[in-house]
């Protein structure tokens, strides 16, 4: 699909573009962060940190990013994050974001919270699909959720462990912003202020299947989940701990990964757990404000789990250029949250084409003055750490070639 028609040279052009089509409700839930909102400001400025240190007078005609994950070929080192919201931003909005990572050779990640039903995306868009899983108190409904998942042919399981509460996200209670919409003055003139978006998503949901909500939530549970401002209400579980992570090894049969991790000891043990992913994670700056960026502690994780799990580095990331330190920090693949969800609440599946499409091509771009030729060669020694606080890590690692799924088969 061409996408270079929407006018959108980088990312941030998409979040103009995104800016304008969808309700300002929606559009802070999903572009603000926490509190005071350091940590989101810190997840970008933390980049500026990093210099190039390119190589010269290498021959990078024949340069690819080519990577693989999990021992399966992917055309990029990126992974489209979990995010809730992709299909309010647009109709149907995550088989968009979903076919869109298929047509790049990447794998998604549909969340909990999505609004189409995994069986949906499964059916419909195809590719090579993870499924995220916030524990609910109730572990019963969980694992359901999660055979679900299996008997829908997702490959991969991301167990999110960073949401044991909700950020204090105050613009959601200002906005009065709920899932499903509540109706307020505020939010009807919200709505019809963006006619865009209210013709071509919200009525389009109302005249086919309704008002649009947490599609993968039994019944019986939707309706505890929408009584109050989004992050307020939901039924994450505050207990999640590491009897759950064991108990959702015996039920996985295939890769698991566990995002929002910061800490080393803690990536260490989960893998000691049967992680075979670590997702080093802040939430993009949504959950705890003031907490350390991804890219401070990727080093020391790289180097705490070594070769034994495949490590994923999301929150901030806007450039190919902020993908191609974190891969030479030593991460094996990059998420990304709001890039992609600027790009399908800008423009559906072209918009989420068009943000890859910029990734690829700054990537491309990068790794040639870099001097690189594959993502193999990626590491510190292309890098200079011009902020103290951050250092290389010790080794230097490769993509990971076939790692067997650690639990049982099928
Ligand atoms: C609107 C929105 C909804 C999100 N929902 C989820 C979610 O349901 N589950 C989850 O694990 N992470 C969720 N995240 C976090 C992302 O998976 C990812 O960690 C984060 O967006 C990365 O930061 P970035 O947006 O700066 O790329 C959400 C992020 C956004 C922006």
């Amino acid at each position: 699909m061409a996408t270079d028609h929407l006018n959108a040279y980088n990312i941030f052009d998409l979040r103009e573009q995104a800016l304008k089509r969808v309700p300002r409700g929606l559009f802070e839930f999903t572009d603000r962060g926490t509190e005071d909102e350091v940590s989101l400001k810190n997840n970008r400025s933390v980049f500026d940190g990093i210099r190039f240190r390119p190589r010269t007078l290498v021959d990078v005609s024949r340069r690819t990013q080519d990577t693989t994950i999990f021992g399966v070929p992917h055309k990029m080192p990126l992974v489209i994050a979990p995010t809730g919201t992709a299909g309010l931003m647009w109709y149907e909005g995550e088989l968009a974001l979903a076919r869109a990572a298929r047509a790049a050779g990447i794998p998604f990640t549909l969340a909990t919270g999505s609004i189409t039903a995994m069986e949906r995306v499964a059916d419909e868009a195809g590719g090579e699909l993870w499924f995220q899983l916030y524990m609910w108190p109730d572990r019963a409904l969980s694992h359901e959720l999660v055979l679900r998942a299996k008997a829908a042919g997702f490959k991969a399981l991301i167990v999110t462990v960073d949401g044991v509460s909700s950020g204090n996200r105050e613009y959601n209670m200002r906005n009065g912003f709920t899932i499903p919409f509540t109706i307020s003055t505020r939010n009807i003139v919200d709505m019809v202020t963006h006619p865009r978006w209210l013709f071509g998503t919200m009525l389009r949901y109302l005249a086919t299947t309704g008002m649009p909500t947490y599609a993968n939530y039994p019944a019986a549970a939707r309706a505890k989940l929408t009584a109050g401002p989004v992050g307020r209400s939901s039924l994450r579980s505050d207990s999640i701990s590491w009897d759950d992570l064991d108990a959702l090894r015996k039920i996985w049969p295939h890769k698991l990964i566990v995002k929002g991790m910061l800490d080393a000891t803690d990536a260490a043990r989960a893998v000691d757990h049967g992680a075979d992913g670590i997702g080093v994670s802040n939430h993009g700056g949504r959950n705890l404000d003031g907490i350390i960026s991804p890219i401070e502690v990727l080093p020391e994780i790289v180097d705490a789990v070594g070769n034994r799990a495949t490590v994923f580095m999301d929150s901030g990331v806007r450039r190919g250029s902020d993908v191609v330190k974190a891969l030479a920090l030593g991460a094996d693949a990059v998420m990304v949250g709001r890039a992609t969800l600027y790009g399908v609440a800008a423009g559906g599946e072209a918009g989420a084409a068009r943000a890859l499409d910029i990734f690829r091509d700054e990537i491309h771009r990068v790794i040639a003055l870099l001097g690189c030729r594959n993502l193999a060669e990626l590491g510190p020694h292309y890098l200079k750490l011009v902020d103290p606080t951050l250092r290389a890590p010790r080794r230097v690692r490769r993509p990971l070639s076939a790692v067997p799924d650690q639990a049982m088969p099928g």
